[in-house]
């Protein structure tokens, strides 16, 4: 307990999720924790289990395409605990979208609005308060579906990623000299509403017991690493990629 001590982080897509698991992990580890998604409810709901559990959480609407929301989230922070030293960039949009030549424009517009153009918002607006304090760190979460094409199903999404995977390596380059780290981790086939929404559960299964290490990821896999990412555990490491995918690469 304690390796995120008196640091605030906004985490994008708390309300369920991988992004709940690290929530309610940062709120153990010592963090003050904003609770930022499109799902009032279930936001509300996380941030009322931490405040119970003798944290300290705070929800905030946010759609992560846009910039008015990014304004009033970052606001929101400062003015409940006065500094901002994480951004989880982690809300994200999985369409199951077809092949190139069938997916249509919208799709292809939505996606990068939300996964690609979003953690980018988020970026700009958490970098001030980064920058006034001559620290932070911004965990980008990616996928293994941009580090590979698609034969369908992740044409936009796979692109999408790959594309934050790129902006991870440049925010880094731009502002290590300033004390801001970026890192960006690609999960594997994790357990989550995303997974469960668009793959049967005879697949998925099938997905979990052909990884070499035999199961789907758990939002907690996924949490450990942002947590490394997130602490001074981490101080020498920037514009790096860390993939938690129970080894479906070896
Ligand atoms: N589940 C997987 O198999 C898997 C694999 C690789 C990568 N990922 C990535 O992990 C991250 C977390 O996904 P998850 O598995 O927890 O899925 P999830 O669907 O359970 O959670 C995603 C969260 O993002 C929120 N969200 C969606 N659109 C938003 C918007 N416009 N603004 C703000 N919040 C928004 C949702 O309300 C939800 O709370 C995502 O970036 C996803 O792409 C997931």
């Amino acid at each position: 307990m304690g390796r995120l001590e008196g640091k605030v982080a906004i985490i994008t897509g708390a309300a369920q999720g991988q992004g709940e698991a690290e929530a309610k992990l940062f709120s153990h580890e010592g963090a003050n924790v904003v609770v930022a998604d499109i799902l009032d409810k279930e936001g509300n709901t996380v941030v009322s289990e931490i405040n119970s559990s003798g944290g300290q959480a705070l929800f905030t609407h946010l759609d992560v395409s846009r910039t008015e929301d990014w304004e009033k989230a970052v606001e929101a922070t400062l003015s409940k605990f006065g500094q901002l030293d994480i951004l989880v960039n982690n809300a994200a949009i999985w369409l199951g979208e077809g092949k190139a030549g069938e997916m249509s424009e919208e799709e292809w517009d939505k996606m990068f609005a939300i996964n690609a153009k979003g953690p980018f918002l988020g970026t700009k607006a958490a970098l001030p308060a980064m920058l006034e304090r001559g620290s932070g760190s911004i965990i980008n979460i990616a996928s293994v579906s941009g580090l590979h094409g698609s034969k369908g199903g992740a044409t936009a999404y796979g692109a999408a990623k790959a594309a934050l995977t790129n902006f991870t390596r440049s925010t880094a380059g731009q502002y290590a000299d300033k004390g801001i780290r970026a890192n960006v981790i690609h999960p594997g086939p994790v357990n989550t509403e995303m997974l469960r929404g668009g793959v049967e559960e005879d697949r998925r299964t099938a997905i979990g017991e052909n990884l070499p290490l035999g199961r789907l990821g758990l939002p907690i896999d996924i949490a450990y690493g942002v947590l490394y990412l997130a602490s001074e555990e981490s101080s020498w490491v920037t514009g790096s990629e860390l993939r938690i995918d129970g080894g479906l690469y070896i």
